[in-house]
């Protein structure tokens, strides 16, 4: 590879996966049978709202799939609900696995690859009453409902992610009580959880290619940028360094080396068996956070977390700043798992952000990180914006909104937001090598030299006049 500057001129790989991430229970609606239901039921979400009919998928997902045709993706990230389709243990659901079906195989009608997750953070609610993954029982449970879910999917698909985000599974529902089953400071429990989220990964990992030979499976890992809030204090250094390793090594350490999860580690535990269980290493970054110091808050283990009001950032959560928008971050998180020399594939990145003030500069600048990365020899497969249209945001349920397009969820009605069109031009333009000279929308280059503000104004600009012109007509 070429050790200059990268070029701008190069291309994405022809079979580069350019796709939108979803999962099952944020966008296919009219369920009650998990975990997360309950949850709502009980008023834990911070908004009081529920998911519902959430995007409508499981009666009519075709009509996103359109739209997502629409944009030019060649792939799309769905997940399986466990729910569905074992409702209570034992029990089979074949019509649930029949709608995966005919979801996959609409998929494919339209030339788009599906990515299948087998679980993206719900669990049936037998299984949570069991215990869910604290439970060693979990590890077979998991492994038998992976046999059925490739033994009725496996010809439609080959592209596996075994686990969403445990990192954020369990930091949120063991440590910091925000989501189900509400748990805080769980510090041995965490760790017996992650030990069994790595043993049915294994498992999974181990089903999927005794059944498909040429399977490609991983799991998707949340990486967030930490970054100490005063660089000069060594306190804050050393919390930065802390929960850096505590968050973005949970679990893939495991995988990476046979080690169990701290503080298990300590006790002598380990896990051969689920060392190097993976085909590629799937990222879903989203932003920078800043790590301080804070004597007065014992509630968070004198930690706080915090975002500069003056650095890029989508909305706020209803309780705390969601995060900076740093694109640049990318190269760190993709660095952070070169060790375990596979492809990556960036599974979700996107940004919260209803009036679309900042999203497409955030497109614009991530597709440029990749393009810098491919350009360095990396070997990155393919990206997956997070999400196609709005949907139910777990514990902030509807109130933060990350789609390319926007949704009410009343009505159904979908309206696209600029980043659509941004999105749709990018995959385009980042096809077809000869025409290319940077990221451009309607032909003029924007520039993300100026920074983020300039790059803002540019943008912010042109797509107006855009989705000005092509109000009722982009995305039929
Ligand atoms: C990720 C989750 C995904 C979505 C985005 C915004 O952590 O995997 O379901 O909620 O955040």
């Amino acid at each position: 590879m070429d050790n200059g500057s990268p070029s701008k001129t190069l291309t994405f790989p022809a079979d580069f996966a350019w796709g939108v991430a979803t999962s099952s229970h944020q966008v296919e609606g009219g369920n009650l049978n998990n975990q997360w239901a309950a949850w709502e039921n009980q008023g834990r979400i911070k908004s009081k709202d529920c998911a519902g009919f959430a995007c409508d998928w499981w009666r009519n997902a075709e009509k996103d799939f359109d739209l997502a045709k629409s944009l030019g993706v060649n792939a799309l990230r769905l997940s399986v609900e466990w729910s569905r389709i074992e409702p209570s243990e034992g029990q089979w659901n074949n019509s649930a696995l029949a709608r995966y079906r005919q979801m996959l195989k609409a998929l494919h009608e339209r030339g788009i690859r599906p990515f299948v997750t087998l679980h993206h953070f719900t669990n049936p609610q037998w299984f949570e009453a069991k215990g869910a993954f604290a439970d060693p029982q979990s590890v077979g449970l998991f492994q038998r409902f992976t046999q059925r879910v490739i033994g009725a999917l496996g010809d439609l698909s080959r592209d596996w992610t075994t686990f969403n985000e445990p990192n954020v599974y369990v930091s949120l529902g063991y440590f910091l009580g925000e989501f189900p089953p509400g748990k805080k400071g769980r510090i041995l429990e965490s760790a017996q959880v992650t030990k069994n989220l790595c043993l049915a990964h294994a498992a999974a990992y181990r089903t999927i290619h005794s059944l498909q030979k040429d399977a490609s499976v991983g799991w998707a890992q949340h990486y967030v940028v930490f970054k100490p809030r005063k660089p000069e204090s060594a306190m804050d250094r050393w919390l930065c360094g802390f929960i850096q390793r505590r968050f973005n090594n949970n679990f893939a350490e495991s995988i990476q080396s046979g080690r169990a999860p701290f503080p298990l580690n300590k006790f002598g535990q380990n896990l051969h068996e689920v060392n190097g269980a993976c085909d590629y290493i799937g990222i879903n970054y989203y932003s920078r956070l800043r790590v301080g110091f804070a004597a007065q808050s014992a509630k968070t283990l004198f930690v706080q977390i915090s975002v500069p009001p003056h650095k890029p950032q989508g909305d706020s959560g209803i309780e705390v700043p969601y995060g900076e928008v740093y694109p640049e971050g990318l190269r760190q998180a993709v660095e952070h798992f070169a060790g375990f020399k596979k492809p990556i594939y960036i599974l979700e990145n996107g940004v919260p952000d209803r009036e679309d003030r900042i999203r497409p500069w955030a497109i614009e600048s991530i597709v440029e990180e990749m393009r810098t990365l491919l350009a360095e020899g990396i070997d990155l497969r393919g990206y997956f914006h997070w999400t196609l249209a709005d949907n139910f945001e777990w514990n902030e349920g509807w109130h933060l909104r990350f789609g390319l397009y926007e949704l009410d969820p009343a009505t159904q009605v979908r309206r696209p937001r600029s980043s659509a069109q941004i999105y749709q031009r990018l995959i385009k333009q980042s096809s077809f090598p000869a025409t290319m000279s940077g990221p451009s929308v309607s032909g003029t280059p924007v520039s993300t030299q100026n920074g983020f503000h300039g790059a803002l104004k540019e943008i912010d600009a042109q797509s107006r006049t855009i989705i000005a012109e092509n109000e009722g007509a982009f995305g039929k």
